[in-house]
């Protein structure tokens, strides 16, 4: 059994200020510096979705995991006595989420123009486009997929719901009063903002080709994502850290990026989605670190099942309606740019291995501890893959393509 590890928790992120960018009630409050949770991309967390394969990453958020056959019935009782009133999920990670009156929204942070006069619009909007003159193609691309991919909510929350097991783990009415429930419409509440802010800031921006990324968020929500078969509770919660972490790694770099080409409230932007990020992050760890207390064998697993699994980003089937490979050219421009790389997963799986502490379970069976060994030898061979890729990629001519959503300006991909 392992201990709780809560103390080693990464710390939570304080709640953002209200007015981080822009105020309607007094111009002179306007603020363009940015306090972000910046990582260093060496050693920083990983993030979620990237997989190595030929050389290129690959973001994740979904995952295709085999079946398991044993005591299924006996992981949702688990997690169903977490979730009761009062209990685990209330203390652990209801309590992560911040309360609606003290969280920053979107007109926290651009241009509102209800209240403002019309030369205070003008200004907010240039002062805004100024900005974002500076932040390059590449930077924009990587913006966009990050945006769209926060656009396709609405297939994650569909897929929270069926991927946590059965009664008193999903959200049957839509609103049920147990924990779980609880905490899937109050981070679904969380993560809608993320969408709606860079969407907002893109379109003021008048960088890209608001038509053409509004189509392609359009397509990802028809075409939708491939699904966790929930064939295990943990796949899900699994899932969800390693998906947590990644977009904040995305979103942090993001911004870091953005502060050094001058952009400071893109930068403020990005900072704040990212605390979100890591909150949730937290909170998902928890699940499964509470789980290993009580099913250590049943967890280490999922785990190897879900790092074996087929592997895709949420945004994985995006298309603008021209690009059928457009998600890939966004994951090699965010590879390039330094956004989320292959580095970055080797980091991410590396972390929860330790965070975890995968390699000192005990009292495992034998398909328990080849899964563990397989866990604990995974993040030397993915640093072996990614000098590969490297080696391969630095032979590589450097290649452009068109992307639509910067008006069909050549962006390069290695
Ligand atoms: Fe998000
Ligand atoms: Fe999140």
């Amino acid at each position: 059994m392992l201990a709780l590890p809560w103390a080693s928790s990464p710390p939570v992120p304080p709640p953002v200020k209200k007015k981080l960018c822009f105020s309607t009630s007094s111009s002179s409050k306007r603020t363009a510096s940015a306090t972000i949770p910046l990582v260093n991309k060496k050693h920083s967390a990983s993030s979620a979705h990237l997989l190595l394969s030929r050389g290129r990453a690959l973001m994740a958020a979904t995952v295709t995991a085999p079946a398991f056959s044993d005591d299924d019935q006996r992981k949702e009782l688990l997690l169903r006595h977490l979730g009761e009133d009062g209990g685990w999920v209330e203390e652990q990670m209801l309590s992560l989420l911040t309360p609606v009156d003290e969280a920053w929204q979107p007109a926290d942070l651009l241009p509102t123009f209800a209240a403002a006069t019309a030369e205070e619009h003008r200004t907010q909007v240039a002062e805004l486009q100024a900005r974002a003159a500076g932040v390059p193609d590449e930077l924009l691309v990587c913006l966009v997929g990050n945006m769209i991919t926060e656009e396709g909510l609405p297939a994650y929350m569909t897929m929270g719901n069926r991927a946590g097991g059965g009664a008193g783990i999903v959200d049957a009415t839509g609103c049920d009063d147990h924990g779980w429930a609880r905490w899937l419409r109050g981070w679904t509440a969380e993560e809608n903002r993320h969408g709606d802010v860079l969407n907002r800031y893109l379109y003021l921006c008048g960088r890209v080709d608001m038509r053409q990324v509004e189509t392609t968020v359009h397509h990802l929500l028809r075409r939708g994502m491939s699904m966790l078969e929930p064939s295990c509770p943990y796949h899900g919660f699994i899932y969800g850290a390693f998906q947590e972490r990644a977009t904040f790694v995305s979103h942090a770099h993001t911004g870091k990026r953005a502060a050094l080409h001058g952009d400071a409230c893109l930068a403020k932007l990005c900072g704040v989605i990212a605390a979100d990020e890591k909150r949730h992050e937290v909170a998902y760890t928890r699940v499964v670190a509470r789980s290993l207390e009580g099913d250590p064998d049943g967890v280490v697993r999922a785990l190897a099942a879900v790092m074996r699994a087929k592997v895709t980003m949420p945004g994985e089937r995006m298309t603008d309606g021209r690009d059928d490979n457009l998600f890939d050219h966004f994951s090699a421009v965010a590879q390039r740019a330094g956004v989320y790389t292959a580095a970055d997963y080797g980091d991410m799986v590396e972390h929860f291995v330790r965070r975890w502490k995968v390699a000192e379970l005990e009292g495992l069976s034998g398909e328990g501890r080849r899964a563990q060994d397989y866990v604990c030898g995974l993040p030397r061979k993915i640093r072996r893959m990614e000098e590969l890729a490297h080696d391969r990629a630095a032979q590589k001519e450097a290649q452009s393509v068109n992307i639509s959503w910067v008006f069909d300006r050549p962006v390069r991909l290695h």
